[in-house]
């Protein structure tokens, strides 16, 4: 059935509520260019056009949670059906062109090629709350370190409330983030006033973006970039760099079995005698074994655990889920 009349499906563009927005049936009602154009206009205000968006916090009502993931699940559900759709009513080729590119940019842009504002309040004994800017590239960059994820939220959160790292000595304290993405965690401690950060990543274009990030929040001085493959370091092959660092913090690292096997080996190789390594990881009900190894493997390697804690937080993707907190000492 072809559409009759774009105005049919859409009702007047209210930026506010896009969870009731309507979509309409990609094959089955055909909708004219116009009338996608118009649906798109509303995703392009909703996902490109606003600043930032906010952050993720279980204290917000679970009603807000559950309409917000309902909705961008929605959206990029609709989206993706009309990137696979070759739209074969409409007929000008070049509006097919600008719909698919146009859809494209949405759901690129839903998964995070934004730069948002971080917050969190001041750190015990500090007046001034912490505050960041951080640049999400798109996923059409494709690799997942181009968006922060929320194991990086929670343990930057963590960093902030003294509830990790004692806060009392951070300035002359020398901390390596490993499987940095966008940095958010690393740079937290630079802003709560450690002065030797070293963000390291395997990928060289999220090194190239968490380097933006660091000039966007003037760390320049504190804040350092190196290229790190945790399976050279398995390996046995030398870094760039061979200094050791009293503390290492990672955030959703554990994703793989050679993850698993690989991490330990680089905290060995990179933590001084004493430090500490501070890691939030989600607990994704299809890693379960990852997480399972990458424990055995920790105690294989000596560490001992000090804290182990789960929690619950929130992500783009996923909305509400378990996450959990470990300190290994050496
Ligand atoms: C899920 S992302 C987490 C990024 C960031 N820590 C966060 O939580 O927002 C995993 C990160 O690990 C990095 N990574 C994956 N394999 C790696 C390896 N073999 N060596 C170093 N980094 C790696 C990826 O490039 C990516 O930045």
């Amino acid at each position: 059935m072809h559409e009759k009349s774009s105005k049919q499906f859409i009702p007047e563009a209210t930026h506010s509520s896009l969870e009731s927005l309507h979509l309409p049936f990609i094959q089955k009602e055909q909708p004219s260019y116009e009338t996608l154009s118009t649906v798109l206009q509303h995703f392009e205000y909703y996902f490109l056009d606003r600043q930032t968006k906010p952050i993720w916090e279980t204290s917000n009502s679970q009603e807000y949670i559950e309409e917000t993931s309902f909705a961008n699940r929605r959206a990029i559900d609709w989206l993706t059906r009309l990137i696979a759709s070759p739209l074969e009513w409409i007929h000008v080729e070049s509006q097919r062109e600008e719909v698919v590119e146009r859809a494209a940019k949405c759901i690129a842009a839903a998964c995070g090629p934004i730069i948002r504002d971080w917050s969190f309040p001041a750190p015990p004994g500090n007046n001034k709350p912490i505050s960041l800017k951080i640049r999400d590239s798109t996923l059409l960059d494709d690799d997942v370190g181009f968006k922060t994820w929320g194991a990086a939220y929670l343990l930057a959160k963590r960093c902030t409330s003294g509830q990790a790292m004692p806060l009392d000595k951070i300035q002359s304290t020398f901390i390596l983030e490993i499987g940095t993405g966008t940095g958010l965690v690393g740079l937290t401690c630079a802003m709560i006033g450690c002065l030797n950060v070293l963000l390291t990543d395997y990928h060289l274009n999220v090194l190239s973006n968490v380097a933006y990030n660091i000039n966007l929040n003037q760390l320049q001085n504190v804040v350092k970039v190196e290229k790190l493959d945790w399976k050279d370091i398995a390996n046995g092959v030398e870094p760039e760099f061979q200094q050791k660092f009293d503390i290492i913090v990672g955030a959703d690292i554990v994703y793989e079995v050679a993850h698993a096997n690989w991490i330990p080996k680089v905290i060995k190789k990179f933590m001084k005698k004493g430090g500490t390594f501070y890691l939030m990881i989600p607990l994704r009900p299809t890693h379960t074994l990852e997480v399972e190894l990458f424990e055995r493997c920790m105690e294989e390697q000596g560490f001992i655990l000090q804290s182990r804690q789960d929690q619950q937080g929130l992500d783009d993707f996923s909305g509400i889920q378990n996450y959990r907190y470990y300190e290994f000492k050496d």
